[in-house]
């Protein structure tokens, strides 16, 4: 049971409306009463902020605005003596325009052993004016951009975070000291950001184009920006230092939806586990979720990695936004946060998830998101995910810094989302999500890494692991008769024999 940590907004530490590693050392308790084992805290290095910390300037130190080394270890130290583990997020794939690197590469004339660190090319076109290829970048735009002496560096992301080239052994062993840095350290393990990025086609060919909808839409066969087969290479590169401590893992955000494909990031000798997407991207609806399910179960028949299920991250619309928001929403988000947590393998909760924290409309003018400027203000971008977590009290920035002034502005009204508040009320979702964590982590209901499909009423889902656990979720639109078994959580009361509308329950059958 892994906690995302977006750093940014989940506790802020040191009063200037930014979260930091003070912040997470101070909240750490909070972690251990929801009941997780471990952390994944997004990028805390030194970074010009072009995206939020993944333009990472230097991945072996630590970003003055969230703290410094001697705050990382304390917060390590701290965790580990409260039985937390701790990963961070490692970026490969690009660095930022601010790093030693590309700054050196910027004043190194073409073919340049500086250059060589990254995707620098000429043009094609009258003058070399027009970009190498014509890939989009994810964020919007090409992915190339021109320095002065005429040449392009490509960027899949912004223009700030230059794509490295890993067929150059300089980065891999760069890679390599970064994470022996971290591990030395004590860091349990990493999350790998773009891990279906790195290589890059030889030759840097033209795609197919694809229609460039906006973060990730477009990942799949064809797009040659990512899944290239020589990732794999990198992956047991960083497998084999992984194996070198004891204990240590590595969860990859590989955005490929063909279970073949994502299986084989999940070979022994490379990631320990893949984020897998489907749920994140389902619909609230009975045969999407089973089919999402289905095929994230499939993805790691053949490999020893556990399924890794994930609800909501820092880069998509939160769930109880995507369910329909409001009440609707929250309630279709606690039956699935009992759906999540029933299935076998690793779960993720993004911070907030168990606060049921919903999306928030921003105003145009605070809009922080790279993606705002890059889609030319067509695409909002992900700000509205990444709002300051509520903690106590009544009003900005209840509990979250000292100063009301913070780096996404938070609504008024959210005194009732507090944690404070809801740590007091047995119905609220942080209820609702301490009450599944301990069983979850105590009963031996949920033993068995099998999900045996039982038959179900039109519209709703219903399996059972091998320990017992029966999990019955009503997506249809009326109440259904409740199968035999004793009830060990229900998201909804079901004390008249039917499970309602959008809801969840757990029965040990
Ligand atoms: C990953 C991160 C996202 C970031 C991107 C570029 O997808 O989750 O937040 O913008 O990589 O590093």
């Amino acid at each position: 049971m892994f906690y995302q940590v977006y750093v940014r907004s989940f506790a802020d530490g040191s009063g200037d409306g930014v979260g930091d590693l003070a912040g997470i050392r101070a909240h750490l308790p909070d972690l251990v009463a929801l009941g997780v084992d471990a952390l994944w805290i997004t990028p805390f290095f030194p970074s010009p902020m072009a995206d939020h910390g993944y333009d990472v300037a230097d991945p072996r130190d630590v970003e003055p605005v969230f703290g410094d080394l001697a705050e990382f270890d304390a917060l390590l130290a701290d965790a580990h003596a409260q039985g937390l583990k701790v990963t961070i997020d490692l970026v490969p794939n690009h660095t930022s325009d601010q790093h030693r690197w590309f700054q050196e590469a910027l004043a190194s004339a073409p073919g340049s052993p500086a250059r060589a660190r990254y995707l620098f090319r000429d043009g094609r076109g009258p003058d070399g004016s027009e970009p190498p290829n014509n890939w989009p970048s994810v964020f919007g735009g090409p992915t190339w951009t021109r320095v002065p002496d005429g040449q392009w560096y490509l960027h899949i992301f912004a223009p700030e975070q230059p794509d490295l080239d890993f067929t150059n052994p300089e980065v891999v062993a760069d890679l390599e000291e970064t994470l022996h840095f971290w591990l030395r350290r004590g860091v349990d393990g990493f999350r790998i950001d773009v891990a279906h990025g790195m290589a890059k086609p030889a030759g840097l060919p033209d795609m197919v184009r694809v229609e460039d909808t906006g973060l990730f839409a477009d990942d799949g066969p064809g797009d040659l920006r990512f899944d290239q087969d020589g990732v794999h290479a990198i992956h047991r590169r960083v497998r084999a230092v992984l194996d070198q401590y004891e204990d240590r893992m590595a969860v990859g955000e590989v955005w490929v939806f063909d279970d073949e494909r994502l299986a084989r990031y999940l070979r022994p000798d490379e990631l320990h586990l893949a984020f897998n997407f489907k749920l994140l991207t389902a619909d609230w609806d009975a045969d999407v979720l089973r089919t999402a399910i289905e095929h994230s179960l499939l993805a790691v028949a053949d490999v020893p990695a556990p399924a890794c299920w994930v609800l909501s991250n820092h880069d998509r619309p939160r769930h109880v936004t995507r369910y329909g928001g409001g009440e609707l929403g929250t309630r279709r988000a606690r039956a699935a946060a009992l759906l999540q947590l029933a299935l076998p393998g690793v779960a993720y909760v993004y911070n907030g998830d168990e606060l049921g924290m919903p999306d928030v409309d921003l105003p145009d003018e605070v809009l922080q998101d790279p993606i705002w400027e890059r889609s030319v203000h067509t695409e909002r971008g992900r700000d509205a995910c990444r709002i300051p977590v509520p903690w106590s009290g009544d009003s900005p920035a209840y509990g979250f810094s000292t100063t009301p002034d913070t780096w996404l502005p938070m609504p008024d009204g959210w005194g009732p989302l507090t944690a404070q508040a809801q740590a007091a009320d047995p119905d609220s979702m942080l209820s609702l999500y301490r009450t599944a964590l301990a069983l979850r982590r105590s009963s031996a209901a949920f033993g068995g890494e099998d999900v045996q499909w039982l038959p179900a009423a039109e519209g709703c889902l219903a399996f059972r692991r091998p320990g017992g656990l029966v999990c019955v979720v009503n997506l249809s639109s009326a109440p259904v008769p409740l199968p035999e078994g004793e009830v060990l959580l229900a998201s909804e009361p079901v004390t008249d024999g039917a499970l309602p509308v959008d809801a969840a329950v757990w029965l040990q059958g």
